[in-house]
């Protein structure tokens, strides 16, 4: 593997169609859905930040031009609101386009999470690098990307974050094969891994979530994985082909994962960051004590 042991680069595979919430992703982006009040990419992109990544490549695809408008600078909306004097709001909104460095690159065709993380080769290089799956919103103390960065200085080799997923759900994901580390019950050593398993030949309870550390030889093996589950270029393929020459381990993240690209995931996020919010939390929690559940 390459010599550079700092993940500077976050992908954020953006060009999903999001059918899972239609019809009001028919035009709108489902990154730009928001949670409260900000679009469930940006929780991603604040936890690559401070996770200490300080480049974002954002795969995109047609129909997605509203994400790179949030993260640019809005002009007209900038010069009304310091017209009138909301410099809250106006601080808001910068602080949104001064966030970090972005680049866009586009999917032009819909192949698959390891199609897209490909996309991002030529903007990444020869480093290791993070995914962030925006559709996971991760609420924890220390940003789940930040807990595997630390794990990653230790061991220099790829991390898949996982979870316990209990029943026939586990076929929504990708699964993990292996062992815990002794010493360390949050780690395992990956001895193998399925996309989407049938219930009964899921290797185990632990499926993949939404973020990744992969070293960049992934790339190499991406070009040649042929098509797998939903006849797409499966990134989970990609990652078993690295069990051949490297170590992979999973890592069991402390915190909770919300997966805000289903109807329900997202209720259920927006329930309980409302509640934790200074601002609008108390008043929210008086109103949902009123309703005759
Ligand atoms: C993707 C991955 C899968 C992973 C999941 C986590 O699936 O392919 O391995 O478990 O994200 O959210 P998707 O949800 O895009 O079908």
């Amino acid at each position: 593997m390459s010599t550079q042991t700092k993940v500077r680069k976050a992908i954020f595979p953006a060009a999903g169609f999001g059918t899972r919430f239609l019809p009001a992703t028919k035009s709108i982006p489902k990154e730009m859905l928001a949670l409260v009040d900000k679009p469930i990419i940006q929780y991603g992109v604040e936890e690559a930040l401070a996770a200490g990544c300080d480049q974002i490549v954002i795969v995109t695809g047609r129909g997605k031009s509203a994400i790179e408008d949030h993260f640019d600078v809005s002009y007209e909306l900038e010069c009304t609101l310091e017209k009138r004097g909301k410099t809250d709001l106006l601080a808001v909104s910068r602080q949104v386009s001064h966030m970090v460095r972005l680049s866009y690159v586009r999917q032009k065709e819909a192949m698959g999470l390891g199609h897209a993380v490909l996309m991002a080769r030529d903007l990444v290089g020869d480093e290791p690098f993070a995914v962030i799956l925006p559709d996971d919103v991760i609420d924890a103390k220390v940003p789940c990307l930040k807990q595997m960065m630390d794990v990653f200085e230790q061991v220099q080799s790829s991390i898949v974050a996982t979870q316990v997923v209990e029943g026939p759900a586990i076929s929504a994901y990708g699964v993990l094969d292996g062992k815990p580390v002794a010493g360390n019950p949050k780690l395992f050593d990956v001895s193998g891994l399925v996309e989407k398993p049938k219930p009964a030949d899921a290797p185990s309870k632990n499926a993949i979530i939404g973020r990744y550390i992969l070293t960049p030889k992934i790339f190499d093996l991406l070009e040649h994985t042929p098509l797998g589950a939903g006849g797409e270029l499966q990134l989970t393929d990609g990652i078993k082909g690295l069990l051949q020459t490297e170590k992979v381990y999973g890592y069991s993240f402390e915190g909770v994962r919300h997966d805000a690209g289903d109807k329900f995931g997202m209720l259920k996020a927006t329930v309980e960051f409302a509640l934790k919010r200074e601002d609008l939390g108390p008043a929210f929690r008086d109103y949902l004590k009123t309703l005759k559940l």
